[in-house]
């Protein structure tokens, strides 16, 4: 697990590990296709690595309720093959080359076989879901709907008369906040915590999702290729108006003409990116887009506030901190 939580007794660390490995056992059985090829692509960026935030959050949520069980395991398995479809989409949209330090799917096999095979998980998805139970399968269907609505909005400007900084945060509550917010909350529901309980992490997940995201976009501009196993910058290079991204374009002072007429630019030019990358990262917009990020953590935390004090509890806590100070 990259993402350390330092509060964590031997005990549930063990348990993490075991929920974990099932539901890694559980992805690979399912997604095995008797033609080689497609057998090869589905696993490409299961095998490549990848932190399995998703079902690690599931299975940490059970633990709210009476621990890990079947169903459980099947929703954190659900949940991850979900994000992993959106993972070959995403980087066809993105026109991404790298994913968990590989070639992604696209360039590996092509623009065609990245789709397909995104549907191909995301149908495997459906079908764990399925055996769930039709609330569970209500509850994927509005997360999928909400997940493709982000993605095909952070794909656009935001509309005339809208605010910009607004329409940003819908959508990265939409694209990557739901799941997060299913995963949570499918933890809950498996493993039979009341309804308070099940709302309560919904709502934790929603808010540490969207610090999971912002602190993505903080990463893209902050990190090296060897830390986050994909290239630098691309978010600049997509015009994305990230946080910090706005706040250096919102800014009068002269000394910023330049950042701003590169961050305006297409960037496709390595030199250009490189000059783009080290003056946002020496600006206070990055430390300010921090800050944001990190309140969006308390946020999270704060969701929390009503629950008896648990191990579980602690561990919740801390993994809102690890989200906002994470460099991978
Ligand atoms: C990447 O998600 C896409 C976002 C929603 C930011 P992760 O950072 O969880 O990617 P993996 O699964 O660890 O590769
Ligand atoms: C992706 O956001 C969100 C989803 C996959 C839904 P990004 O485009 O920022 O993800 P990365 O940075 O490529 O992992
Ligand atoms: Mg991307
Ligand atoms: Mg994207
Ligand atoms: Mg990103």
């Amino acid at each position: 697990m990259t993402l350390a939580l330092p509060e964590v007794s031997a005990g549930l660390q063990d348990r993490l590990t075991d929920g974990l490995a099932r539901v890694e056992a559980l992805i690979e059985e399912r997604i095995d296709h008797d033609d080689p090829f497609i057998a090869e692509a589905n696993v490409h960026l299961l095998r490549a690595g990848g932190k399995r935030f998703r079902p690690m959050l599931t299975i940490l949520a059970a633990e709210l309720g009476n621990g890990v069980n079947d169903e459980v395991v099947i929703a954190a398995a659900a949940v991850e093959l979900t994000h992993l479809a959106s993972l070959y989409h995403d980087d066809v949209m993105d026109e991404a080359e790298l994913r968990r330090g590989t070639p992604t799917a696209n360039t590996a096999y092509g623009n065609s076989t990245a789709i397909l095979v995104g549907d191909l998980l995301f149908g495997h998805a459906s079908a764990l879901v399925a055996e769930l139970g039709a609330e569970a399968v209500r509850i994927q269907a509005e997360t999928f709907i909400r997940l493709c609505t982000g993605q095909i909005r952070d794909d656009r400007q935001a509309p005339e008369g809208e605010d910009a900084g607004a329409y940003y945060l819908r959508v990265l509550e939409d694209k990557t906040g739901v799941l997060i917010a299913t995963s949570a909350r499918y933890g809950a529901m498996f493993s039979g915590c009341d309804d308070d309980v099940i709302e309560t992490m919904r709502v934790y997940g929603e808010r540490l999702g969207m610090a999971f995201q912002l602190a993505d976009d903080l990463i893209d501009i902050e990190s090296s290729e060897e830390e986050l196993g994909k290239l630098p910058g691309m978010d600049l290079r997509e015009g994305k108006r990230t946080l910090a991204v706005s706040h250096a374009l919102a800014s009068t002072d002269p000394h910023d003409a330049r950042l701003q007429e590169l961050l305006r630019s297409d960037l496709s030019g390595d030199a250009d990116l490189a000059e783009a990358l080290g003056l946002l990262r020496a600006h206070p917009a990055l430390a300010r887009a921090r800050e944001e990020t990190r309140a969006v953590g308390v946020q999270a935390q704060e969701a929390l506030v009503g629950l008896p004090d648990s191990e579980a509890k602690t561990a919740l806590l801390a993994l809102a901190t690890s989200v906002t100070h994470r460099v991978s």
